[in-house]
């Protein structure tokens, strides 16, 4: 299969305009690396400036509203996010699950309007460490992928990230077989929910303590079809070398 490797930087609440020369390093570093797909998701108050420097990078945002506009004070709606300059948007990252209480049906909801207003989406799921060490990591994550995939959901708009909540920010990850039995769980789930085609092309991202010294690795795995990477995609010099591992 063709999947072309995708990797993503997720600045979450950190950047201010100081950081844009990272964001012009970065972009460098994508220009370098034409086969891998390459972005990072800033601040929305970061994106209109970043995407005028991201060269070889696209610019992304964390979050948007599911409706398209109304009385929702301080959200910003997808079409909002896209005329700032980002082509991609991450939903139901799991810190916006936990703080603030966004279930399935509304990450769905945040995914149909973000392609309805012509973004890409990274969709997140992952399990909690009581969940893993329960054993029903697997169960909880297809749930959770059967609940938070939107209508329609192709390939060529949507990509999945597989983030368990344990190793997000901790530098732990599990084990690559941990990964990659999880990695399939979801292929099949996804080519059981939308056909073989749309399952086999659709990229599935692992995110967790995602670093230069274990990114090989865990992009190797069959079905891991690049990162979400939270800390080290901050600095050119900590994300450039997990870019150059998906190459
Ligand atoms: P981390 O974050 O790479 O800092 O663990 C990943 C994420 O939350 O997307």
């Amino acid at each position: 299969m063709g999947r072309r490797k995708l990797v993503v930087g997720n600045w979450k609440m950190n950047g201010l305009r100081s950081q844009l020369d990272e964001v012009e390093a970065i972009g460098r570093v994508a220009g370098d690396h034409p086969a891998v797909e390459v972005g990072l998701c800033v601040p929305a108050t970061l994106i209109d400036r970043a995407s005028g420097k991201a060269g070889g990078a696209f610019i992304g945002a964390q979050d948007c509203h599911g409706a398209r506009t109304g009385a929702h004070t301080g959200c910003l709606s997808a079409e909002m996010v896209r005329e700032a300059g980002a082509s991609w948007v991450i939903v139901g990252h799991s810190e916006r699950r936990t703080d603030q209480h966004e279930s399935s049906a509304d990450v769905a909801a945040k995914a149909l309007a973000a392609h309805g207003a012509g973004l890409k989406v990274i969709l997140c799921l992952g399990e909690t460490l009581d969940t893993r060490d329960s054993g029903k990591a697997i169960d909880f994550v297809l749930e959770q992928l059967d609940q938070s995939l939107p209508e329609g959901a192709a390939a060529d708009w949507l990509a999945i990230a597989y983030e368990p909540i344990w190793a997000i920010g901790t530098g732990r990850i599990p084990t690559m077989e941990q990964i990659e039995d999880m990695h399939e769980a979801i292929r099949e789930a996804l080519r059981a929910a939308l056909g073989g085609a749309q399952g086999d092309a659709m990229r599935v991202l692992y995110g967790g303590s995602v670093n230069a010294g274990n990114a090989a690795e865990i992009f190797a795995l069959p079905d891991v079809d690049g990162g979400l990477v939270g800390g080290a995609s901050l600095k050119a010099e900590s994300f450039g070398p997990i870019i150059a591992a998906a190459d």
